[in-house]
C-alpha cells in the first residue's frame, strides 16, 4: 500500500463555518475524503469573527512572531480532523465576509490580511509553530494562498507544494511598492517568480513555484492553458508542462442528499420523486408565486458576477415573457445585476422572484423546488450547483465550458447519459434556446424522468478524486526528493 501523507491544507474559506462559494464546500470535504483514506489532514484557515462565535474554545497553541506581526495559532476539531485558526485582529475582529465590505469592496487590506496568514502556514509547514508535526505536504488554494509556496522555496529542506487553482481570475495583484511597504521577499518578484506585468501577484505564486498545480476540472485544466481563459497566465501554466493537472471537485453525497437534507419542507428520492412536487409548492409559496404545479420553475443560486452570466439570464427570461415559465433567484454580489434582477421581477411579478442575500436554508429549497436550474457561466471552472442539482432531481442548463461541460451531459450527446442541456455559447439567445428546450422536455414524461434518474444516480463523491490528489501528493514529494539529489 502506498505511504499515506501528513497534509496542511490551507484555504481561506470552510463549510460548515465561513462559505462565499464553492471553495468552502470543497475545503470542507476533501480534507474529510483525505482523512477517510487514512491520511492525517490538518486544515488551516483565518480565525475570523464569524468563525470564532461558532466554535467552543479553541485551543491556544503558540504565538507566532511573523515578519509581519505577530498571530496566535489556535486548534480546534471539524468532524474527524483539526482545524487549525491564525488568529489575529485583521481576521478577529472583522464582521461579515471575508474578503469583502457590505458594499462588495475589497477590504483594503487584504495584501497585508492574506500575506499574514501565508507567513503563519509558512511558519506551520516548517514545523516552527510547536506542534511537533511535520507535514509531508502543503496543499494551497487560490490567491490567498499563493504566497505558501514561493515562500517555502526560501528553505530547505522543506515539505512539497501542491496548489489549487479554484478561479484564475481572482489573483490578488498589488502595486510593487505595496509588496515593499510589506517587505515581502525581494528575490522573488521577478518575471519568474511572483512579477506580473509590473505587479506582485499572490496566485503567481502559487502557479509559478508550487510543485504541482492543478485545478478542479479536466475542461478547465486544458482552457486555462489558452489566451481565451488563461487570464494572462496561460504562457506560464503552458510552460509548466504536466505539472498542471485537473481533478474534477467531488460534492459532499451525504450533506446534498434529498432524502435526508434538513432543510426539506419534504425529502424525497429516486424511488419517492413524486414528493419533490411539495417542495416546489413550498418555494412558490414562500416566493409568492403562482402555485401551479404544471408551470416550471428554474432556479438559480450564485454569486452575482460576471463570470455566471447573470445578464443573459436577464436577458433570456425577458425575450420569453409570453412563455408558461417561473424563475427564483438567489444571489449576492455585483449591486448593478441586483437592481437589474429586481428590475425584471417587478416588471414579471407573477413570474420572477427573486432574493437578495445569502441563505444555505433557501438555496436548498431552490435545488429541490426548482424543476430546472440555469447556470450559463462565460467560465466555470468546475461548478458545484450543477451537481447539486443533478442530486436533487433538477436538471440543470449549462454553457459548455470548464466543470459544466465535464459534468452535463445534452440528449444530443446520447440519452443513455443525458441528464441537462447544454447550450453552445454563453449569449442570451442559446440560453433562451436552452429554456424552450427545457419546456418540451418538461411536458415530455418519460424523457424529464429519465434526465432526472441519469443525475440522481450518478456518484459525485469524492472518493475516486481523493485518490488522484494522493497520487498528485506522491508526484509532488517525488519532485522534489528527485531535485534534492540531483
Ligand atoms: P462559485 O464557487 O464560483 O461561486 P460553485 O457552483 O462552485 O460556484 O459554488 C457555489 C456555492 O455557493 C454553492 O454551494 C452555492 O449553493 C453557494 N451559493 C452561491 N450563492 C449563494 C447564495 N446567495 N446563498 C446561498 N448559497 C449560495
Ligand atoms: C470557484 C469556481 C467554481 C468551483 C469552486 C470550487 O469558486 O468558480 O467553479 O466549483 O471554486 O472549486
Amino acid at each position: 500500500m502506498r505511504k499515506k501523507h501528513n497534509i496542511l491544507f490551507a484555504c481561506s474559506e470552510l463549510t460548515p463555518w465561513v462559505k462565499t462559494g464553492g471553495l468552502a464546500d470543497v475545503c470542507g470535504s476533501l480534507p474529510q475524503a483525505l482523512h477517510r483514506a487514512g491520511n492525517d489532514v490538518r486544515v488551516v484557515i483565518p480565525g475570523y469573527e464569524s468563525v470564532l462565535r461558532q466554535i467552543d474554545s479553541p485551543v491556544f497553541i503558540s504565538q507566532l512572531e511573523l515578519p509581519l506581526g505577530n498571530v496566535a495559532l489556535c486548534q480546534t476539531r471539524l468532524r474527524a480532523h483539526d482545524v487549525l485558526l491564525i488568529t489575529h485582529p485583521s481576521f478577529s475582529n472583522r464582521p461579515g465576509n471575508p474578503y469583502m465590505s457590505d458594499d462588495d469592496r475589497a477590504w483594503a487590506d487584504n495584501p497585508y490580511r492574506f500575506a499574514l496568514f501565508s507567513q503563519a502556514v509558512t511558519e506551520i509547514a516548517l514545523d516552527r509553530a510547536q506542534l511537533e508535526w511535520q507535514p509531508d505536504i502543503v496543499h494551497c488554494n487560490d490567491w490567498q494562498t499563493g504566497l505558501v509556496p514561493a515562500l517555502l522555496t526560501l528553505h530547505k529542506p522543506r515539505p512539497a507544494t501542491v496548489f489549487t487553482v479554484h478561479n484564475l481570475a481572482y489573483q490578488g495583484n498589488i502595486l510593487h511598492s505595496a509588496y515593499t511597504d510589506l517587505q515581502l521577499p525581494a528575490e522573488l518578484f521577478h518575471a519568474n517568480g511572483l512579477e506580473f506585468w509590473g505587479q506582485a501577484s499572490y496566485i503567481k505564486g502559487g502557479l509559478a513555484y508550487a510543485d504541482r498545480v492543478n485545478t478542479v476540472s479536466a475542461g478547465y485544466a486544458a482552457e486555462i492553458r489558452q489566451n481565451k481563459y488563461g487570464c494572462g497566465m496561460d504562457g506560464l501554466l503552458r510552460s509548466r508542462g504536466d505539472r498542471v493537472s485537473g481533478i474534477l471537485n467531488g460534492i459532499d453525497m451525504d450533506d446534498w442528499n434529498p432524502q435526508t437534507d434538513p432543510h426539506l419542507p419534504q425529502n424525497y428520492s429516486l424511488q419517492t420523486l413524486d414528493r419533490k412536487s411539495a417542495n416546489k409548492a413550498a418555494l412558490q409559496k414562500e416566493m409568492r408565486l403562482p402555485q401551479d404545479p404544471e408551470v416550471p420553475v428554474f432556479g438559480v443560486i450564485s454569486r452575482l458576477a460576471e463570470q455566471k452570466g447573470i445578464d443573459l439570464i436577464i436577458n433570456a427570461i425577458s425575450t420569453l415573457r409570453t412563455e408558461q415559465l417561473q424563475l427564483v433567484v438567489l444571489g449576492s454580489g455585483d449591486t448593478e445585476l441586483q437592481t437589474q434582477l429586481l428590475a425584471l421581477q417587478q416588471d414579471l411579478p407573477d413570474k420572477v422572484a427573486v432574493k437578495i442575500g445569502f441563505s444555505e436554508p433557501f438555496s436548498r429549497l431552490i435545488e429541490a423546488g426548482a424543476d430546472s436550474f440555469l447556470m450559463p457561466s462565460r467560465y466555470e471552472p468546475c461548478g458545484l450547483n450543477q451537481m447539486y442539482s443533478l442530486r436533487y432531481g433538477t436538471p440543470p442548463v449549462v454553457t459548455h465550458v470548464g466543470g459544466l461541460a465535464d459534468t452535463v451531459f445534452d440528449p444530443d450527446q446520447g440519452a443513455e447519459k443525458a441528464n441537462g442541456f447544454v447550450i453552445k455559447n454563453a449569449t442570451s439567445e442559446y440560453l433562451a434556446q436552452g429554456i424552450q428546450r427545457v419546456l418540451t422536455a418538461f411536458a415530455n414524461k418519460p424523457l424529464w424522468h429519465q434526465l432526472q434518474h441519469n443525475g440522481m444516480t450518478t456518484d459525485f463523491s469524492w472518493d475516486e478524486s481523493a485518490q488522484k490528489y494522493e497520487t498528485l501528493y506522491h508526484c509532488a514529494i517525488n519532485d522534489i526528493e528527485a531535485n534534492l539529489t540531483r
